[in-house]
């Protein structure tokens, strides 16, 4: 078949997240093992999922987010069968973290095997990998029989779906198909920890605390979201990842700038105006978190002038937040 990507008729098939239909999860298994693309939800976002054995698969997740292909991605497994094709080494921390974190929203790097093109990991010799939590993630990769390779399923420098909408919205005809599962529970990425370091180190923080980490191995350092990619060619890019077209700052609530009409607020309870519009949020971060995105979608399709995000607080159980706030509102 040559059809390009960006003509493609992309089927949406709405599944129970609770208990999925297993004829339609085997339907779209069948699409990856024949090299075509399928967006899925996980607990923390959407992904677009590829065959990670198979190079031109993988390949054409680039041409459809419109990502540069040295970017690595990550390898989503199921059982310890699936999980020994993809990773070459399986340290005793390795195996402490999946006990306490898999399947979850914890995404470990690894040396990898020969199995996995360099596509898949940005030429390197190491692998993100992960066992998600998501039932039809999980049905997905058990009807594939294959690990699958998944960025989250948004166009280059876009927001991260975690509605199927917002898939619909960015990818519309240019993958084979979406699976509808409704919101995603967790709403921002995973946590990134790399195990080839001495000592482990964060390379993106993310719903999986590193206090959460280290009562598991020990110290760990933290790169931050900004450091981990200084070793990348396009740290700029990187950085502007996951914003929304609006203009969008990031505020501290005790300098507000007087709101205009055609103006959004983000912010919580107690700071709440009465010009422009304003987003009420949790308080309690992994809530906030879940938010975050379908909200900054949202405000996105109503034609504001700015977005202002009022800063949570400097805490660390707002590190992984304000990790994605920071690159909403980075302005190059
Ligand atoms: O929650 C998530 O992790 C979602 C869902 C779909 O699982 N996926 C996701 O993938 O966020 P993506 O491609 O948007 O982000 C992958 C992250 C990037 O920060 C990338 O640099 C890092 O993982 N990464 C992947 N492979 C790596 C490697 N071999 N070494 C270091 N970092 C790696
Ligand atoms: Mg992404």
């Amino acid at each position: 078949m040559n059809v390009p990507e960006e003509q493609q008729n992309t089927i949406t098939w709405v599944v129970n997240s609770l208990d999925p239909e297993v004829e339609l999860l085997t339907i779209a298994g069948q699409m990856l093992c024949e090299g075509r693309l399928v967006a899925f939800p996980t607990e923390t976002v959407y992904g677009l999922g590829a065959n990670a054995f198979d190079s031109n698969a993988v390949f054409r997740i680039f041409t459809a987010k419109g990502r540069p292909s040295h970017n690595p991605l990550i390898v989503h497994v199921v059982g310890k069968p699936m999980r020994d094709l993809v990773v070459a080494a399986w340290p005793e921390i390795a195996e402490r973290l999946a006990a306490r974190f898999w399947p979850g929203p914890l995404t470990m790097v690894l040396p990898k095997t020969e199995h996995i093109p360099p596509v898949v990991t940005g030429g390197g010799p190491t692998v993100a990998i992960r066992e998600p939590a998501n039932r039809i993630a999980r049905g997905l990769i058990s009807a594939a029989k294959v690990p699958l390779a998944a960025p989250s399923a948004n166009r280059s420098n876009e927001l991260s779906p975690t509605l199927a909408s917002h898939v619909v919205e960015g990818l519309n005809g240019r993958i084979a198909g979406i699976i509808d599962g409704g919101p995603c529970t967790a709403g921002i990425e995973s946590t990134v920890i790399d195990l080839t370091q001495q000592p482990p180190r964060i390379l993106r923080p993310g719903p999986i605390s590193q206090a959460a980490i280290e009562e598991i191995i020990g110290p760990v350092d933290f790169g931050g979201g900004h450091l981990a990619t200084d070793a990348l060619p396009s740290p700029g890019m990187l950085l502007k990842h996951y914003s929304p077209q609006t203009p969008t700052v990031l505020i501290s609530a005790r300098k507000m700038p007087e709101i205009q009409p055609n103006w959004a607020v983000v912010g919580f309870g107690n700071d709440m105006g009465t010009r422009g519009l304003w987003v009420r949020m949790p308080t309690e971060p992994a809530e906030y978190a879940q938010r975050l995105y379908a909200v900054l979608h949202e405000l996105d399709q109503k034609q504001l002038e700015k977005i202002l995000i009022i800063a949570p607080p400097e805490t660390a159980e707002w590190v992984a937040v304000r990790d994605r706030l920071t690159r909403a509102t980075y302005q190059d």
